[in-house]
């Protein structure tokens, strides 16, 4: 019918799925300069560090800390095993994340908005409002703490939703205050230390959906990004996509079950001083399978005062950020659209903006 060819769909899986597009409509296209040149990835299994968990409540708990430290140094990127969340909580959310994105579009649009200052909604891309390319994603973002602030926003189909999201939160918050005491530790800080900067403390999260791609060359799941958060807690399903900037190359974070990915956003960057590097990543995408991707954002609240700490300040090492207020920071990365520059540098002590 000729309404339902041209008829505009808000969502990329929904137009994949309904016109069988054999092609990459051209508003996703990314100029030739800006694309990911797959065949230069590197594809090395020990390309991040894999670090055990077990041992960070025992006696070796100092030499833990010291691997996390070097991993955020060199890196900015670690897997974990032993993490504490339990293999049933992992396996219900990606589950229901699935679940969700199977659901009738009429069903999953009830959550639908393209304004980024809501906390519970449905969208596509990265940002529709400011970008001028379009990404291969779909994306159910949430917030996620305090939980019962957000918890009634959130879908209710599928039935068990709320609970099976609610208790992946738990445990991701867990672990997120696990590895923000280590970090801490590793920088030569109170422990508590980064944990009393980030205010009343925030969560936020992302089911994101990427489906399968006719020429997966011209454009992005998510194009080259640092996460502006503090610390990133991703699950992913078994079909690789992620891809980390190391020493200038693109290099492929394989899968492994039961792992997460984890990853030192801008905050961390700033609280350490530029110790710790905030790491650009990306997602690509493949032209058979779908990826799913479910990140935990653990963040300031957005009344937090975020800069440098103190100790890290010397007279070889000046103070590289001004003080700023989370939110501030988190406006201004939205409506600036997913570029490749840092967000970071607009609030550099010699900047002037
Ligand atoms: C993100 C992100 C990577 C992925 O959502 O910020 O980097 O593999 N996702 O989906
Ligand atoms: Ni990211």
């Amino acid at each position: 019918m000729a309404a339902t060819m041209t008829s505009k769909r808000l969502l990329l899986s929904d137009l994949v799925s309904s016109d069988k597009i054999d092609q990459v409509p051209s508003n996703y296209i990314r100029p030739l300069s800006q694309r990911p040149n797959l065949q230069d990835v590197f594809h090395d299994d020990h390309s991040i560090p894999l670090i055990d968990l077990h041992h960070l409540h025992g006696p070796n708990r100092a030499h833990v800390v010291q691997q996390i430290g070097l991993a955020c140094r060199d890196f900015g990127f670690f897997q974990v095993k032993n993490h504490g969340v339990p293999e049933s909580t992992i396996t219900n959310m990606m589950n229901i994340a699935r679940e969700f994105f199977t659901l009738p579009e009429e069903e999953r649009l009830k959550s639908y908005s393209d304004d980024p200052t809501k906390t519970t909604r449905l969208s596509t891309s990265f940002n529709i409002r400011t970008e001028k390319v379009a990404n291969w994603r779909d994306f159910l973002r949430l917030h996620c703490y305090p939980l019962q602030d957000y918890i009634h926003e959130w879908p209710t189909n599928p039935e068990a939703f709320r609970d099976h999201v609610a208790e992946y939160c738990r445990s991701a918050r867990g672990l997120a205050l696990q590895l923000v005491e280590a970090i801490s530790e590793s920088l030569g800080l109170d422990k508590d230390y980064i944990s009393r900067q980030l205010g009343r403390h925030a969560q936020h999260m992302a089911l994101n959906y990427y489906p399968p791609c006719p020429q997966p060359d011209l454009t992005y799941g998510l194009p080259g990004h640092t996460d502006l958060n503090l610390i990133t807690i991703l699950l992913q399903d078994q079909v690789p996509g992620l891809q980390v900037l190391k020493d200038g190359h693109w290099v492929a974070v394989n899968p492994v079950p039961n792992t997460f990915i984890i990853n030192i956003g801008d905050q961390i960057q700033v609280l350490s001083n530029d110790k710790y590097k905030s790491v650009l990543h990306r997602a690509v995408v493949n032209c058979d399978k779908e990826r799913i991707s479910i990140p935990t954002f653990y963040c300031p609240s957005p009344d937090a005062v975020i800069g440098p700490a103190p100790e890290l300040v010397t007279d070889d090492e000046p103070c590289v950020y001004r003080n700023f207020t989370y939110g501030e920071y988190y406006a201004k990365f939205w409506n600036r659209g997913l570029a490749t520059e840092n967000c970071l540098d607009m609030f550099m002590t010699s900047s002037s903006t």
